[in-house]
């Protein structure tokens, strides 16, 4: 396999430390820094920003140009911004290499006194001074972005140890690495020649390719994710976005005037030559990112008893089990 790309995401609310760790991290590790702001910055010297609306549309660009940065560098980045978590979930799983998250973690009352502090110095462009307490600390900020990579969380809520924050990231990326993670993870569409490839692997491990194509009518959409290594497909999973409760006939869920949906895996199943290397976790992190960007509320699957390695997977991974009336098996569901 190649030398696989390392990516380190530092994320956080405005305020919390991100642009002190960031440039240390990227030092230590070797790694380019892409920071949005410094993306920004550039954009806003060179185009001006008059509005809140234009300096929104160039926030926009910077983190545009800082994901193409980040997919062309041949040893992977250190990419810092105020990720939007229903958005970076799935954008951040694209990256092809290992990543570990590094949270930037503080309290509300100190990011936001920090932020209003240095507010007056910024290039007047950012609109800064111009938003409120919510536009700077929300649900989308708040917390991790955690779509399946490891998180490091650092308390920035006083001084940090530098050292020792590198050492937990590098250990972090080591282990990630070390993960066979060098796989790309793909959405397979039928007419995509390689779709046959992955029906074969589907067939091949516990039967699963009629799984790969049957018509399930009442999903709002079906998406077909391959695993590929070294140009050879060594994983599969399908998953479908649908309504909770309707494969029951259940009536929806509603909630604030829409109704739940979940991500409900179809079928699953990797290689046995390469199993334990990463590749299962890396394409149920794939299918999470997605759901979570689509706004879906959970994961749902059924797994048989008789096959351990699926629900040692979805134990290790937070899921919680809920017997089934059908065969031998359980539901697994996991919150987004
Ligand atoms: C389930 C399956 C897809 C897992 O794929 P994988 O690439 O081996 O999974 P990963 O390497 O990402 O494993 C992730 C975690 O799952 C757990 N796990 C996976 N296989 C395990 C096993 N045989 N025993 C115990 N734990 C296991 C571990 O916690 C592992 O993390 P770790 O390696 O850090 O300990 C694979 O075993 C498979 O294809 N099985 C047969 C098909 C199947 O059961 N499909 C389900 C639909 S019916």
């Amino acid at each position: 396999m190649n030398e696989v790309r390392r990516y380190v995401v530092v994320s956080g609310p405005p305020g919390s430390g991100k642009s002190t760790i960031a440039p240390v991290l990227a030092e230590r590790l070797q790694l380019p820094l892409l920071a949005k702001d410094t993306i920004k910055e550039a954009l806003l010297q060179t185009l001006g920003a008059p509005d809140m609306e234009r300096s929104r549309d160039l926030g926009r660009a910077a983190i545009a140009t800082m994901y193409a940065l980040a997919h062309a560098s041949p040893t992977g980045a250190v990419i810092e911004n105020v990720f939007a978590r229903s958005l970076a979930g799935h954008e951040v799983a694209q990256l092809q290499g290992a990543v570990v998250e590094v949270f930037c973690r503080c309290d509300r009352d100190t990011a936001l006194a920090r932020y209003r502090e240095r507010a007056p110095a910024r290039s007047a462009g950012h609109f800064d001074v111009a938003r409120s307490a919510t536009d700077v600390w929300n649900g989308e900020n708040a917390e991790p972005i955690a779509g399946g990579w490891p998180v490091v969380e650092a308390d920035t809520n006083g001084s940090i140890d530098p050292a020792q924050l590198v050492d937990r990231v590098a250990s972090s990326l080591a282990e990630a690495t070390a993960g066979g993670t060098d796989v790309d993870v793909i959405d397979v569409v039928p007419t995509d020649p390689r779709f046959d490839e992955v029906l074969e692997l589907a067939r091949s491990v516990l039967e699963q390719d009629r799984s790969l194509t049957a018509v399930v009518g009442d999903a709002l959409e079906s998406r077909v994710v391959g695993a590929f290594a070294d140009g050879r497909c060594v994983g599969f999973l399908r998953f479908l976005v649908q309504t909770v409760g309707s494969e029951d006939g259940r009536p929806p869920l509603v909630v604030d005037e829409s109704s739940l949906t979940e991500g409900y895996v179809e079928a699953f199943g990797v290689d046995p030559a390469v199993r334990l290397e990463g590749v299962g976790s890396a394409l149920q992190a794939h299918a999470i990112a997605y759901c979570r960007g689509a706004g879906c509320y959970q994961m749902r699957s059924r797994s048989p008893v008789t096959s351990v390695e699926n629900y040692a997977l979805k134990l290790a991974a937070g899921y919680v089990a809920h017997p089934s009336e059908t065969n031998d098996s359980y539901y697994f569901l996991l919150k987004l």
